[in-house]
């Protein structure tokens, strides 16, 4: 089928690239010039697992990037809104969808056009955007589904591919039918609703799963002080079918730019209808805790910060990603340099994006040298690589053996038996 995909960022650029290579014929339309020059020559603006080499085999092929809306809409028969919201201090903003939906508007072609917006949203704004459409041109055949995003950063590709559930917001029929045969190669049970329940399930999804993560934080707090390990609490927890066993890896918290913004978000909407939404009040609160009580750990264990040097290891919100946005790795660094401590940093992929923001922190091209004469290894992000690191070699480089564990990867007893201190988030 020939679709666009409007938005060249995550979801847009690992949509396009895994949808061309199932060998539909696709425009990746962004109104950056410059990324979609960069993309042209094959430079991809993220790192994603398994993305560089779909796009790169099927660019100027069945993947053409371009910056106009006429050569990337009017021919397509199905056009996804893959575009960023915005979160101005604490309110949800659309507009960039709503941009994007009068610019397809002005340019659809004479036949029928399947529209379906990506971004996250929340109810009424279908509604709003059909209606902008409309206005800005009466006459075209097209029809708005909504089909609420669930893949994840680190996994865009794979998530794609695989998805767990499809859901469709929206009830016109013909439209419902060309997206099915759309995602026929990514089969997945297919869920049919109106658009406001599929606006919902979408902030109902990110929320849980952030509630989740802040339930097992809070618990990792108590098993510390009963002698517990968190750990095997979450393992035992997630071994009832009801519960599940992801989204129980205590430590730092979440961070990134869905979750945080989608709890923004769902709280803005709750005043809207002049209530709270409670529960999730906690869980940003719970979030937000983790980052102080990490910091607390190892100012207790270095006897305070000031001149102490630390390393830490992982910059990126997450493993698999060079996403920084809201990484908790810029708070925790924030804070240990305003209470005097000196800071070096390692992350395996973010590099350039990093030394733009950061400034007052050593970059070091590997652990080790960021290590060196440091008093605490400080792991923020969990990439895969720091499970195999040599601490036999880093007892060397050290000035202090303490090792402050912020998603509990390492083997307390290993490292203790080293000659390490180790301090983790809710394992003794
Ligand atoms: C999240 C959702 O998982 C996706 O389903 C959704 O499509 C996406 O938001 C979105 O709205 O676009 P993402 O933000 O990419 O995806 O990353 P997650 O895998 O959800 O991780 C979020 C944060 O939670 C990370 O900082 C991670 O370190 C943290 N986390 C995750 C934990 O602290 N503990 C866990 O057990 C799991």
């Amino acid at each position: 089928m020939q679709a666009a995909f409007v938005g060249a960022g995550h979801v847009g650029l690992s949509s396009a690239a895994v949808f061309a290579d199932l060998g539909n014929e696709v425009f990746l339309l962004d109104i950056d010039k410059e990324k979609i020059a960069a993309l042209k020559r094959g430079k991809l603006p993220i790192f994603e697992p398994g993305l560089e080499d779909r796009f790169k085999k099927n660019l100027g092929k069945t993947l053409l990037p371009t910056a106009d809306y006429a050569e990337a809409i009017s021919f397509s028969e199905i056009v996804f809104i893959c575009v960023n919201t915005l979160s101005k201090g604490g309110k949800i903003d659309f507009s960039p969808v709503f941009a994007c939906a009068q610019a397809v508007a002005q340019n659809l072609g004479g036949h029928l056009t399947v529209v379906v917006v990506r971004s996250t949203v929340w109810p009424g704004t279908l509604e709003e955007i059909e209606k902008i459409m409309r206005k800005e041109n009466p006459q075209a055949s097209f029809a708005v589904l909504f089909c609420p995003e669930f893949l994840r950063e680190g996994s865009a590709v794979e998530d794609t591919l695989h998805p767990n559930r499809i859901v469709i917001g929206g009830r016109d029929k013909k439209a419902v039918a060309i997206s099915r045969k759309f995602f026929a190669k990514t089969p997945a049970p297919f869920l049919v609703t109106d658009f406001a329940s599929a606006e919902l399930i979408k902030y109902a999804a990110n929320s849980f799963l952030a509630t989740k993560i802040s339930f097992i934080n809070e618990f990792s707090r108590i098993a510390e002080k009963v002698g517990a390990d968190i750990k095997d609490v979450a393992r035992g927890l997630g071994l009832d079918p009801r519960i599940g066993k992801s989204f129980l890896q205590a430590g730092l918290g979440f961070g990134g730019s869905c979750l945080p913004k989608d709890l923004e978000a769902i709280g803005d909407l709750a005043r809207t209808y002049g209530g709270s939404f409670e529960i999730l009040v906690a869980v940003r609160r719970v979030n937000h805790r983790q980052h102080q009580i990490f910091i607390e750990k190892i100012k207790k264990a270095l006897g305070g910060l000031k001149g102490k040097k630390i390393a830490v290891l992982g910059l990126s919100f997450k493993p698999g990603t060079d996403d920084l946005r809201k990484a908790v790795a810029l708070e925790i660094i924030a804070r240990l340099r305003k209470e005097g401590a000196k800071v070096s940093v390692y992350d395996p992929v973010v590099v350039g994006k990093a030394k733009k923001i950061l400034k007052g922190v050593r970059f070091a091209s590997d652990p080790y040298a960021a290590l060196k004469g440091s008093d605490c290894l400080a792991l923020v992000t969990e990439w895969e690589e720091f499970a195999k690191l040599d601490f036999k070699k880093i007892k060397t480089l050290m000035r202090t053996p303490l090792v402050a564990d912020g998603r509990n990867i390492f083997d307390p007893p290993k490292l203790k038996r080293r000659g390490f201190t180790y301090v983790g988030m809710g394992c003794v």
